[in-house]
């Protein structure tokens, strides 16, 4: 298949998926998908992405912060074989923490893409406790970087509802 085919069903055939088989992925694999993670755009070279893979005592105290928040929430972590803590480093004057800010996002989208390429499923997911300084120890996020959420990853278990887009002629316009 050529480049274009291959990257443009990379873009359209993710999904997000909620649910995993219950296997850990090997670490080879998470550091080949955070390897690439680093390719993404950033202005200034700032490399202003932070991943922190959850190991099982990461995991054990942020179980304990998540269920004080919300009772009954940290079983969706166990649910998970694989969690990534995602956060950009963000420094300077506005404008740069901004763009840092969307560079960061953009690492994230290329785990979930890498990981489908892989034959993986994912789910990058908002935990609001993760803001709190309790969340914040418990994922060692340091002072000056701020949440972007969980990145889940693991082997799929069933293939997914492709959620509606909105048409492109309500999003995308060519100006005189
Ligand atoms: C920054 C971000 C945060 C998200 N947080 C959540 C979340 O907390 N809960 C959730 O169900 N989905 C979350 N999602 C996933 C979206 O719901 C999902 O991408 C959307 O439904 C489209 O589905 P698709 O990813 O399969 O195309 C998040 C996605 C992004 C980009």
């Amino acid at each position: 298949m050529q480049a274009q085919a291959v990257i443009d069903e990379a873009i359209r055939g993710r999904r997000t998926h909620k649910v995993f088989q219950p296997e850990p992925l090997p670490s080879e694999l998470i550091s080949e998908i955070l390897d690439l993670a680093r390719w993404a755009p950033n202005h200034k070279l700032t490399n202003p992405w932070r991943f922190r893979v959850i190991g099982p005592e990461a995991k054990e105290r942020f179980k304990l912060v998540a269920e004080d928040d919300k009772p009954g929430s940290a079983i969706k972590l166990d649910r998970t074989p694989t969690l990534i803590c995602a956060s950009a480093l963000l420094q300077g004057e506005d404008r740069q923490r901004r763009e840092d800010l969307l560079a960061s996002a953009a690492a994230c989208y290329i785990v979930l893409l890498a990981a489908h390429a892989r034959g993986l499923a994912s789910y990058w997911r908002s935990v609001p406790v993760m803001d709190s300084e309790a969340g914040r120890q418990a994922l060692r996020i340091g002072a000056q970087e701020t949440p972007l959420g969980l990145l889940h990853l693991g082997y799929p278990r069933q293939t997914q509802r492709v959620p509606e887009r909105a048409p492109v002629q309500d999003v995308v316009s060519f100006l005189d």
